[in-house]
C-alpha cells in the first residue's frame, strides 16, 4: 500500500541473541543389514533463549532421531556420523560421555511422551523431583522438600505438599506429565527438548500444559524444541517451524509464514490434512502414501512420489533447502510459489 516511513530505529536492528542451540549439517547412521542408514541427513537449526522451536512432520519422519541426536542419546548401533551440535557456543559432537552427560543433565532437559516410562512407580513423585534437584543444583538437605513443593506449584499442581508424598499412580496423565515438566525444570534448563508432550493427553488438559509450557518460558528465558506431529501444537506455541521428511527439514521459517504462506509441497498437504472446525470437512485433504523408510529412500527429491506437483526433474534432482523469502528456506526447485495450483 503506502510507502513505510520510519518515525525512528526500525526494532529489527536489536542485535539478536546468541543461539543456545546451533545445530549443523547434522547427520546420524546406523550400520543395517540393508546398508548403513541415516535416519538424520543433514540437519541445521538454532534456537535463540526465550524461544520456541516446533519440529513438525509424520511418523517416521526422524523426529525422535534427530532429538535423541542432539543430546547425545542415539541407541547403539546408531551414532552421530557428522555434522556440529552447539549448546551455548560449546560443541557436543564428540564429547567423552561423561562430559556429555554433565552437560545434558545441567544445561538441557528432555520430557517425552509417556510420563509413565520416565517416572519410577515406587517412588513418590516428591521424592523424584528431589533427586533432580540434588543432582542439579547446590539446595541445602533441609531445603529441598521446599523447594519440590515449589517446583509443583510452579507446574500448576494443585494443594503441592500434599501431592508430593504421593505415588505417580495416583496422579492422571495430565498431572503425571506437570511432575515430568517439574522434574525437567528443576534442573534449570537453558534448553529444553519436548518430544511430543501432549500427545497422549486430552486436548483440554494438552492446552493447559502448553500455556504452562510458555508462562514457565517466559519466567526462565529458556528456549524450546518441541516436537510434534500435530500443527495445531506448533500454531499454539512456537515461533518457528521446521518441517521435517525422511530425515531432512524441508521448510524452515516463522510460524506465522509456515501457515500464511507454504513453500513445500509437504507442508501444503500437512496443512490440508490438519482438521479444521470451522471448515467443510470436504476440504479435508491428506497426503497419499507414508514417509520412505530410511532404507528406501527414491532419487531425486524424496518427497517427489507423493507430490502432486512432481515431475520428471525433480525425481532426478535432489533440491538443497534454500531461501525463498527473509528467515523462509524451503527445499523444492518449484519454490518459490505464489500459489500452488
Ligand atoms: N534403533 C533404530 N535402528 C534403526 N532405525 C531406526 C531406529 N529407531 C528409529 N529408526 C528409524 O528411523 C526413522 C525415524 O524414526 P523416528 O522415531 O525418529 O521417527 P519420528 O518422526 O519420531 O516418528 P513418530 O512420529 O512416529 O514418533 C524411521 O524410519 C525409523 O524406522
Ligand atoms: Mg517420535
Amino acid at each position: 500500500m503506502g510507502v513505510m516511513t520510519l518515525a525512528g530505529p526500525p526494532p529489527a536492528l536489536a542485535p539478536a541473541a546468541a543461539p543456545v542451540l546451533a545445530v549443523r549439517d547434522l547427520v546420524t547412521t546406523f550400520e543395517t543389514p540393508n546398508g548403513t542408514i541415516r535416519p538424520v541427513d543433514g540437519v541445521s537449526l538454532a534456537v535463540a533463549p526465550g524461544r520456541t522451536l516446533g519440529i513438525v512432520g509424520e511418523s517416521g519422519c526422524g523426529k525422535s532421531m534427530l532429538s535423541l541426536s542432539l543430546m547425545g542419546l542415539v541407541p547403539p548401533p546408531g551414532r552421530v556420523a557428522g555434522g556440529s551440535v552447539r549448546l551455548e557456543g560449546r560443541e557436543l559432537v564428540g564429547l567423552p560421555a561423561r562430559a556429555l552427560r554433565a552437560v545434558r543433565g545441567n544445561r538441557v532437559a528432555m520430557i517425552f511422551q509417556e510420563p509413565m516410562t520416565s517416572l519410577n512407580p515406587v517412588h513418590t513423585v516428591g521424592g523424584q523431583i528431589v533427586e533432580a534437584i540434588r543432582a542439579h543444583r547446590r539446595v541445602p538437605a533441609r531445603r529441598l522438600r521446599a523447594e519440590a513443593v515449589e517446583a509443583l506449584r510452579q507446574v500448576r499442581i494443585p494443594a503441592p505438599e500434599r501431592r508430593f508424598d504421593e505415588y505417580p499412580h495416583q496422579l492422571s496423565g495430565g498431572m503425571r506429565q506437570r511432575v515430568m515438566i517439574a522434574m525437567a525444570l528443576a534442573c534449570r534448563p537453558a534448553l529444553l527438548i519436548a518430544d511430543e508432550p501432549t500427545t497422549a493427553l486430552d486436548v483440554t488438559i494438552q492446552a493447559q500444559i502448553l500455556d504452562l509450557l510458555r508462562d514457565l518460558q517466559a519466567e526462565t528465558g529458556m528456549a524450546i524444541v518441541l516436537i510434534t506431529h500435530d500443527l495445531g501444537v506448533v500454531a499454539q506455541v512456537a515461533d518457528e517451524v521446521a518441517v521435517m521428511y525422511a530425515g531432512r527439514i524441508v521448510e524452515h521459517a516463522p510460524v506465522g509464514a509456515i501457515f500464511d504462506d507454504p513453500q513445500h509441497p509437504y507442508t501444503i498437504g500437512l496443512l490440508g490434512s490438519m482438521p479444521r472446525m470451522e471448515e467443510d470437512v470436504a476440504r479435508l485433504v491428506a497426503i497419499g502414501g507414508t514417509v520412505p523408510p530410511p532404507f528406501r529412500l527414491p532419487p531425486g527429491c524424496r518427497f517427489a512420489p507423493r507430490c502432486p506437483f512432481g515431475d520428471a526433474a525433480c525425481r532426478e534432482r535432489d533440491p538443497a533447502l534454500a531461501a525463498v523469502a527473509d528467515g523462509h528456506a524451503a527445499a523444492c526447485r518449484k519454490a518459490p510459489v505464489e500459489a500452488h495450483p
